[in-house]
């Protein structure tokens, strides 16, 4: 009997509803649905009834060792980036291994929770002790199972301007962070923050390793440090490899050297991640008004054929007070913020969360859903991306390595109007294609 098999799933917006089957924890096939096909033939039955199947959800950007201290040992009073690193260098005093792996793991279980099964979480490495990132490391190697943790080096006080900054770099990739991290619009001059990169990027070519740099992450338009992150990965041949997160400062930058850099960053072929919720509580706070936005340019770079991601960043931590790492509310935040309301754009979103963060932390043909690849999945209560994106819905089902994780009992909100009984799930009244699931989301469940 095959492993698992999910019935009735729609892979695209308008597709035809197919049958997945798992196999050893791999896709084994994908077909056309058959109303003929016996009921039972799998240990692990999975009714779609018509819902969006998708490969899972890819955080591409958080902070898990700064996780839910929010408060600890004070608020942010100003909302600042910059107070938020201060009261995170009180913070990280009294980290511990016990204390970071605890809080890291919950929202892990947060993030399976709703289907996100591959996270790359930056580690600051700015401890001589390097105490989170070898909890961060320990915890990767537990979890591997469910989630597939990538950790960054993060120095996040500085590469040059923080005393052995550079020789703790080095320390944490070789004790085995997966990625090499920088920062260097916080060097205290633009000099350190060139040498910083050439840093970063000297490592991870010597280490085989992958580069993903805090870059510009200010309204400073003078802030100019993705263009040498981006020639850096060009002449190093590192590439798609490199990541420069935030570029909040290419929001203000004007539109002549914006032009320019559109045409380097297509040539270096790096990925961009912007955080739209942490972005738009962070930015524009000097700012009197108009007061910007704090984004970088999400659909310009898009257009210009540049890979763009959605990162969570901070969950409850100094920086952002809120989050629940919800993929679905980054989706929907981005249409908003970065202006991405037409239809197409609102279907991209779903996969700046999912397929084009897979392709930051470089999965390959570990993700997808092709015959052969890992049977990592989830299914979506929805008939396309954007009525999923509209609704901001979690996975009824999330399947990890073929072996289901996560479900979600059918939770309609059953309404009494005006002497009548409404059940009210946000779906437009007259999709056609949502009856299928509707109905079954109250009848059915899993057959285990
Ligand atoms: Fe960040």
């Amino acid at each position: 009997m095959t492993q698992l098999r999910v019935r009735r799933a729609r892979l695209l917006d308008d597709g035809d509803l197919v049958d997945l089957h798992v196999e050893g924890g791999r896709v084994s096939s994908v077909e056309r649905h058959s109303t003929d096909a016996p009921d039972r033939v799998a240990d692990v039955e999975i009714d779609a009834a018509g819902g969006l199947v998708r490969p899972p959800f890819v955080e591409p950007h958080i902070h898990l060792d700064a996780t839910l201290t929010a408060g600890e040992p004070r608020w942010n009073s100003s909302g600042t980036l910059w107070e938020g690193i201060a009261v995170w260098s009180e913070r990280k005093r009294s980290v511990s291994r016990e204390d970071v792996i605890a809080r890291a793991e919950q929202v892990l279980r947060w993030q399976a929770a709703q289907g996100v099964l591959f996270v790359r979480s930056h580690c600051d490495v700015t401890d001589p002790d390097l105490t989170a990132l070898d909890a961060l490391l320990e915890l990767r190697e537990r979890v591997r199972d469910v989630v597939v943790l990538q950790v960054v080096a993060f120095p996040q006080e500085g590469i040059v301007s923080f005393p052995d900054g550079a020789k703790l770099l080095e320390e944490a990739v070789r004790r085995g962070a997966d990625v090499v991290g920088a920062i260097p619009h916080f060097e205290d001059t633009r000099e350190d923050g060139v040498r910083s990169l050439e840093i970063a990027v000297d490592i991870a070519a010597r280490y085989d390793k992958a580069v993903d740099a805090h870059c510009d992450e200010i309204d400073d338009e003078q802030s100019r440090f993705v263009e040498v992150l981006a020639t850096l990965a060009l002449r190093s041949g590192l590439r798609e490899r490199v990541t420069a997160s935030h570029t909040t400062a290419m929001g203000s930058y004007n539109a002549a050297y914006a032009f320019k850099l559109e045409r380097l960053l297509g040539r270096a072929g790096i990925n961009l991640v912007s955080n739209p919720l942490v972005n738009l509580a962070l930015q524009g706070r000097f700012d009197d008004y108009p007061k910007r936005r704090g984004l970088t340019r999400v659909k310009e770079m898009l257009a210009a054929g540049v890979n763009v991601a959605f990162g969570s960043d901070d969950v409850m931590d100094p920086w952002f007070p809120l989050g629940t790492a919800s993929p679905m509310l980054l989706a929907h935040t981005g249409v908003v913020a970065a202006q991405m309301t037409g239809q197409d754009e609102i279907a991209e979103t779903l996969e700046m969360v999912s397929t084009r963060a897979a392709r930051v932390l470089g999965l390959g043909e570990e993700y997808g859903l092709e015959p052969g690849r890992p049977a990592n999945l989830v299914v979506l209560p929805a008939t396309s991306r954007l009525d999923a994106v509209r609704r901001q819905v979690a996975p009824q089902w999330v399947v990890a390595r073929g072996g289901l994780v996560a479900e979600r009992g059918p939770s309609p909100v059953r309404l009494r109007w005006l002497g009548e009984e409404h059940v009210v799930d946000f779906v437009r009244d007259g999709d056609a294609a949502a009856a299928t699931w509707r109905d079954a989301s109250i009848r059915e469940g899993v057959s285990p």
